[in-house]
């Protein structure tokens, strides 16, 4: 894992959209999974930003949803299919058919998950993850295998009570859909992205503690190609 630690906020958003503006340079046809959380918010305004001034584009990109809370209206505007739509794709030139989300009111929850599987394929070009203060990628608790696919998850009581952040009301989501550690372990580049003060003791668990699925993220220090970007406060106890 190659660590990557920021002086400031400002300059880890900078060079964590430079990267990405760089990718989708290299391979237009880059396909991305992104997370919904707090981490992204900034990266994502300022990618956006990017693309109203025409640096970047998404036309021949894919995106695929992360994961998604399960349980909630619709158009909950807390759902992560809606959060991504906000904050990123309706400033991108995406075209529509290649924003991918998963829909947790599916009838059938294994077919809809094995059809993401089988539509991510071998994994993707790049992943973007943020961290939960267990360890958790995605919605990959505590406890998920290495190779676990795209699936119907219980979300841990912790999880439960900091996902009331992203909602307006206090019917907080229990479980949801969460790509799994698989297609993630698949995927050619991944990027783990922490910021504030608040991550700075998994950050360090996660660098430098045992490699174990009781830290879900410190199994990407196995992948071949995962960089842990962080800015000071992060990465405080590094
Ligand atoms: P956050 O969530 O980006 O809102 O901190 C990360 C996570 O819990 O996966």
């Amino acid at each position: 894992m190659n660590v990557l630690k920021f002086d400031s906020e400002s300059s880890w958003i900078d060079c964590v959209c430079s990267l990405w503006r760089d990718r989708l340079v290299t391979n237009p046809g880059l396909t991305l999974c992104l997370p919904s959380g707090t981490t992204p918010v900034g990266i994502y305004a300022a990618l956006s930003r990017s693309a109203t001034a025409g640096l970047v584009s998404f036309a021949r990109a894919s995106v695929f949803a992360l994961d998604e809370f399960g349980g909630l209206a619709p158009d909950d505007p807390g759902r992560t299919r809606h959060t991504l739509q906000r904050q990123l794709i309706d400033a991108v030139d995406l075209p529509p058919s290649a924003f991918h989300f998963l829909d947790p009111d599916a009838p059938d929850t294994h077919r809809h998950c094995g059809d993401y599987d089988d539509a991510i394929g071998d994994g993707f070009d790049l992943v973007l993850l943020g961290i939960g203060l267990n360890g958790h990628l995605g919605m990959n608790e505590p406890g998920s295998p290495l190779d676990s696919p795209t699936r119907r998850v219980d979300l841990h009581g912790t999880t439960v009570q900091s996902s009331a952040r992203y909602f307006a009301h206090q019917n907080l989501p229990t479980w949801g859909l969460t790509v799994g550690l698989k297609a993630v372990m698949a995927s050619k580049e991944v990027w783990l992205l922490a910021n504030g003060e608040a991550k700075a003791g998994i950050i360090e668990q996660t660098v430098r503690g045992d490699i174990s699925p009781a830290n879900p993220a410190s199994l990407l220090r196995r992948h071949p190609n995962c960089s842990l970007l962080v800015d000071a406060a992060a990465g405080v106890l590094l």
